[in-house]
């Protein structure tokens, strides 16, 4: 009978040819050597349900999401083996793995990147009765190969200096001519953008989204920005009036994570939820290949349910799936309501989305 290390050993034997890929993962790691609960009783089943592992993928890559793992592990005596790595990168070594890849588990931020998944036919459908009452259904696959974890909220933020945070209640406030010069964007490559812009086109149409675009693309006078937490800077520094980000990089900034610096610049910002807000998710799905199925079910059950959940969201300064959670510094930017639209939909709008943001002057 192999050793429990012989078999995380073949579990983690890197596939041939993939050494070009390997050096792009950031992280291959167990989550410890943890006893699983009912090994020291010596029974049957306990003993033999000891020794399943399972493989997550994950685009997640936050220290405290390991802490739940463990969780699991001590709860189900589950082995979770976990690789955290760019979503291409995932994507991209799943497909070269195929059939002999170690992973049961696959876990991606944002719609757009679960629907490119979904299209390379990298989960598997699964239904589970304990999914389907914990995760709302806007915010899970309709055929069950994704399901959401944590929920994330595309906010602005705002400068009080320059801009009444008073005047931005609805995104289409964004594209106001009185915000001429003080918009300041990220670049149409980010799938949060993609995301937005796909749900706009869902709730509001196609024509509404492009006038809402060109009147935002109007108000730009910065270049476009590369990630999220930049453009929040320049918002704080009063080189921007209004910017829009995902809350949790506030809430990082706040938290003091991210430097003294960073803290002192987010003390300067007003996040101002939108009402309906664009909610974005997190979220697994059991791999096509997964050699361990029912046991990739009960991980993503455990996220999934308010207990583990929860933990995954603060993890992040994220929300649950439900409800605001208990984060003391999200407390501080208040409640917001969810737009409801269908995370699949917007996955599924994603690249139109793209195409109308470049043909509409969004770099
Ligand atoms: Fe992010």
């Amino acid at each position: 009978m192999p050793s429990s290390r012989l078999l995380l050993r073949r579990l983690w034997l890197p596939a041939a040819g993939s050494a070009a890929l390997g050096a792009t993962l950031l992280a291959v790691f167990g989550t410890g050597t943890l006893p699983a609960i009912g090994q020291s009783q010596g029974t049957g089943p306990a003993i033999a349900q000891a020794r399943t592992t399972i493989g997550v993928y994950s685009g997640r890559h936050y220290n405290t999401d390991k802490e739940l793992y463990r969780q699991f592990e001590a709860r189900t005596g589950i082995k979770v083996n976990v690789l955290e790595a760019k979503d291409d990168a995932l994507l991209e070594r799943l497909k070269s793995e195929g059939k002999n890849s170690p992973a049961d588990v696959l876990v991606l931020v944002d719609a757009a990147r679960l629907d490119a998944a979904t299209d390379q036919g990298l989960f598997r459908p699964v239904r589970s009765a304990a999914l389907q009452r914990d995760v709302p259904a806007n915010l899970r696959d309709s055929q069950g190969r994704w399901y959401g974890l944590t929920r994330r909220v595309r906010a602005v933020v705002v400068n009080p200096r320059q801009v009444n945070p008073a005047t931005i209640r609805t995104y289409a406030d964004l594209a106001k001519p009185a915000l001429k010069g003080k918009l300041c964007l990220r670049d149409r490559k980010s799938p949060y953008n993609q995301s937005l812009v796909a749900s706009r086109m869902i709730l509001n149409g196609d024509a509404a989204t492009r006038t809402w675009i060109r009147g935002m693309v109007a108000n730009v006078s910065q270049p476009f920005f590369t990630s999220d937490t930049p453009l929040a800077r320049a918002v704080a520094r009063g080189e921007c009036g209004v910017g829009v980000v995902n809350s949790y990089y506030i809430a990082r900034m706040l938290s003091g994570e991210a430097g003294a610096q960073d803290k002192q610049l987010a003390e300067q910002l007003k996040v101002v939820y939108l009402n309906p807000s664009h909610v974005n998710i997190t979220g697994a799905g059991v791999t096509r290949h997964a050699r361990n199925p029912q046991a990739a079910i009960k991980l993503i059950e455990f996220l999934a349910s308010p207990t583990g959940g929860r933990g995954y969201a603060e993890a992040n300064n994220e929300y649950p799936l439900r409800g605001f959670g208990d984060n003391p510094i999200l407390k501080r930017f208040g409640t917001f309501r969810a737009d409801g639209v269908s995370v699949e939909q917007i996955g599924s709008r994603s690249r139109a989305a793209t195409r109308m943001m470049e043909s509409n002057g969004w770099k």
